[in-house]
C-alpha cells in the first residue's frame, strides 16, 4: 500500500524508476548442445576439447542437457559453469530421452548456429569449427563417418551392418540424400530449426533423421570424421532404440498417417490377447472354474497391458511411485473394463440372437 507521503503532488511529472543500463551480453554466435546421461567422467574432457577447438573465438556457449543423471553429471557441469560462464547446464527433471534432450537444447541455445555432439568423445570435437562453418552454404550440416576421410574404429560387424542398413533405408524410404543420417554429430541454423521445430516428433535416438526429413529439399553440408571408441562409461543404445528407429521410419514413411504411439498401443493390445488366453488356460487347468478363470484372466491381461504401456508406449510420461501407479492402473482398468463389458454384452446379444435365429430356421 502507498502511504500518503509517497503521493505525487499534482502537476509534477513522475520520475520513472531508475533503469540500469541493460548489461551487454556478449553475442553468442554458436551454441554447442551436449546431451548427457551419466557422463561425469567424460564431460570435463569434452568441454576442454571444445574450448580448445574453438581457439581464439569467444562468441560461443556450451549447453549441457542432463537428464538428472544419477552420477550427478549436472552438478559437475554447474561447477565448471561457475568458473566459465560460457558453460551452462539444464538439469531436466521431468523428462528423459536423447531426442527430446536435443530438442530442448536446440530450443534454449542462444547462438545463431546450433551444434549437437555426444559428450563421450566419440565424435571428433576438433571438427566443430568446420561443422559450424559448413552452415554458410546449407541450413544443416552433418559429421559423417561414411564419406572420404571418415570412418568407424573398432565397430563390431553387426553394429556396422545395422548402421549401414539404417542409412540405406533412410535414403530409399525417405529420400534423404546424405551419407550419414544416423549421425549424432551435426549443426543447424537456428532459423531452420525454429521453422521446422513444430513438425518434429522427437523420439529415441534418431532426431537427425527427422531434421533431415523436414529439410529434405535443402542442401546438406558434410564434414567427414572418424568415430572413436567411447572414452569412459557405457553406451545407452539398446535394442529398444533400434526398434524405435524402425517405428520412426515407418511413421515418417506413412507421412504420419499412423503414429508410432498408436502402433505401440495396438501391439500391446495384441499382446494382451495372448496374455489373457494364456492366463485363462493356466487358471482353468489348475485353479478355478470357468467364470472365475475368465475374470481373472481379463484382470491379468489388463495389468500386463498397463505395465507395458506405462513402461514403453508412454515411457515419456511414465507413472512412478505406488500412488501414481495404483491410480493409473485403476483408471486403466475402469476404462478397459468398460470395453470388456461392452464386448461381453455384444457376445451375449449375438449368442442369444444367433440361438433364436437357429431355433427359427430349425422350426
Ligand atoms: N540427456 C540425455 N538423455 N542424454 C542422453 C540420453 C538420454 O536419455 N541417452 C544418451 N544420452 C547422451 C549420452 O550421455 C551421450 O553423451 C550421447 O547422448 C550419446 O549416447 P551414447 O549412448 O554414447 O550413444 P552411442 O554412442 O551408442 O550412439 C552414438 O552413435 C550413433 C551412431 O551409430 C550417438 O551419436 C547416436 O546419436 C548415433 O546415431
Ligand atoms: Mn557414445
Amino acid at each position: 500500500m502507498q502511504s500518503s507521503s509517497d503521493a505525487v503532488p499534482a502537476g509534477l511529472s513522475v520520475p520513472g524508476p531508475a533503469v540500469a543500463a541493460a548489461p551487454t551480453h556478449h553475442r553468442v554466435e554458436a551454441t554447442i548442445v551436449l546431451p548427457t546421461y551419466n557422463e561425469r567422467e567424460n564431460i570435463p574432457h569434452a568441454i576442454a576439447a571444445i574450448t580448445a577447438a574453438m581457439g581464439a573465438k569467444s562468441d560461443w556457449e556450451i549447453l549441457v542437457v542432463d537428464d538428472d543423471s544419477p552420477d550427478r553429471t549436472w552438478e559437475l557441469v554447474e561447477e565448471i559453469g561457475q568458473r566459465d560462464e560460457r558453460v551452462r547446464c539444464y538439469r531436466r527433471l521431468d523428462r528423459k530421452g536423447l531426442s527430446t534432450a536435443i530438442v530442448d537444447g536446440l530450443s534454449l541455445g542462444r547462438g545463431e548456429r546450433l551444434l549437437v555432439a555426444d559428450a563421450d568423445l566419440q565424435h571428433d570435437l576438433s571438427k566443430i569449427p568446420d561443422l559450424l562453418a559448413a552452415l554458410d552454404g546449407a541450413p544443416i550440416a552433418i559429421g559423417t563417418r561414411y564419406a572420404g576421410g571418415g570412418g568407424t574404429s573398432e565397430w563390431s560387424k553387426r553394429r556396422l551392418a545395422l548402421s549401414r542398413l539404417a542409412t540405406f533405408l533412410c535414403r530409399v524410404a525417405l529420400g534423404i540424400r546424405c551419407s550419414d543420417p544416423m549421425s549424432g554429430f551435426f549443426s543447424i541454423r537456428r532459423s531452420a530449426f525454429q521453422t521446422i521445430a513444430p513438425q518434429l516428433n522427437p523420439r529415441g535416438y534418431k532426431l537427425l533423421m527427422e531434421l533431415l526429413y523436414q529439410l529434405r529439399s535443402s542442401p546438406v553440408g558434410e564434414v567427414p570424421y572418424v568415430f572413436s571408441p567411447r572414452r569412459a562409461g557405457e553406451s545407452k543404445l539398446s535394442a529398444a532404440v533400434a526398434w524405435d528407429f524402425l517405428l520412426s521410419l515407418a511413421e515418417l514413411m506413412s507421412r504420419r498417417l499412423v503414429s508410432a504411439r498408436f502402433v505401440k498401443y495396438a501391439s500391446v493390445g495384441l499382446s494382451g490377447v495372448a496374455v489373457q488366453y494364456g492366463a485363462f488356460y493356466l487358471l482353468w487347468r489348475h485353479v478355478v472354474a470357468d467364470e472365475g478363470a475368465t475374470a481373472l484372466a481379463i484382470a491379468t491381461a489388463a495389468c500386463s497391458n498397463y505395465v507395458i504401456n506405462n513402461g514403453w508406449t508412454f515411457s515419456d510420461r511414465r507413472h512412478r511411485g505406488a500412488y501414481e501407479l495404483l491410480r493409473g492402473l485403476l483408471l486403466f482398468g475402469a476404462i478397459s473394463g468398460t470395453g470388456a463389458l461392452i464386448n461381453q454384452a455384444v457376445t451375449w446379444y449375438l449368442h442369444v440372437h444367433h440361438t433364436i435365429g437357429l431355433g427359427l430356421t430349425m422350426a
